[in-house]
């Protein structure tokens, strides 16, 4: 059985999109995953399938029904996780995208307008997870993101030329900068280094620029891999 993604939403028609193309497209109609898109819609009890109420408390917005949410989760439920995408989640990190592809895949809830009620999400424990710290429209595109970091890492998806051993967060640190030919464009020279066939020196070189990249950019991941060093 191939790992399996549910993608549970208003707008069915987005999936697989962007991951029906390239590396997670043809890894799809290889059989080495699946997809599918289950419309919350078709659990609403109503003649105008309404999905969706004003807030208690007031306030701008639509927030989505728990009644009709929970249905829909009812329908697909499983051992695999169950994943709110909200912006009100922990960031998604690469540990995370490791562990969901360890397993046997994942279920994603999708929310519009002003999000889900909260009671379907807690009691369907839910994680709720971000992909960054701006506000979407609506969750299709997150959960894209994270089924295409999840699916590349899927065992037959790569090639030894994609390999996900070297790249950022890897090894809690950004990659190193790429080059390529040709060896000098617009007066401008690759770092002489990658041109010695040293294999040491280059590894050196490579690390050295991994950890000076991620001092300089990402504070927070240095302390968390300097910390991770000394344990
Ligand atoms: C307009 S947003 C709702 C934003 C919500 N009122 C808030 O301020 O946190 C509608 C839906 O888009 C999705 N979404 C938007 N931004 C997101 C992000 N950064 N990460 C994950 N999901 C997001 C969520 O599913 C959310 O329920």
């Amino acid at each position: 059985m191939s790992w399996r993604a549910t993608i549970l939403t208003l707008f069915p028609g987005m999936f697989p999109g962007t991951l029906g193309q390239s590396l997670a497209g043809r890894a799809l109609e290889a059989g080495l995953w699946q997809c599918d898109a289950v419309d919350i819609r078709g659990f609403a009890a109503d003649r105008h399938r309404t999905v969706d109420d004003t807030p208690f408390g007031g306030g701008a917005g639509m927030v989505m029904r728990p009644d009709i949410v929970d249905a829909a989760i009812a329908a697909s439920e499983d051992e695999r996780p169950l994943v709110y995408l909200t912006p009100r989640g922990l960031p998604l990190n690469q540990a995370r995208v490791q562990r969901l592809a360890e397993g046997p895949g994942v279920r994603l809830l999708c929310g519009r307008y002003e999000g889900i009620d909260q009671r379907v999400i807690e009691a369907r424990g839910a994680e709720e997870i971000s992909v960054g710290d701006y506000v979407l429209s609506g969750g299709e595109l997150p959960s894209m993101v994270l089924l295409d970091a999840c699916v590349r890492l899927l065992p037959g998806v790569m090639g030894a030329a994609e390999s996900a051993t070297e790249e950022s967060f890897a090894e809690g640190l950004l990659e190193y900068p790429h080059y390529t030919r040709p060896a000098e464009w617009r007066g401008l020279a690759v770092p002489p280094v990658l041109l010695s066939g040293n294999h040491a020196a280059i590894a050196a070189w490579r690390h050295a620029e991994a950890e000076r990249i991620t001092r300089l950019r990402r504070p927070d991941l240095w302390a968390s891999s300097a910390q991770a060093a000394t344990n």
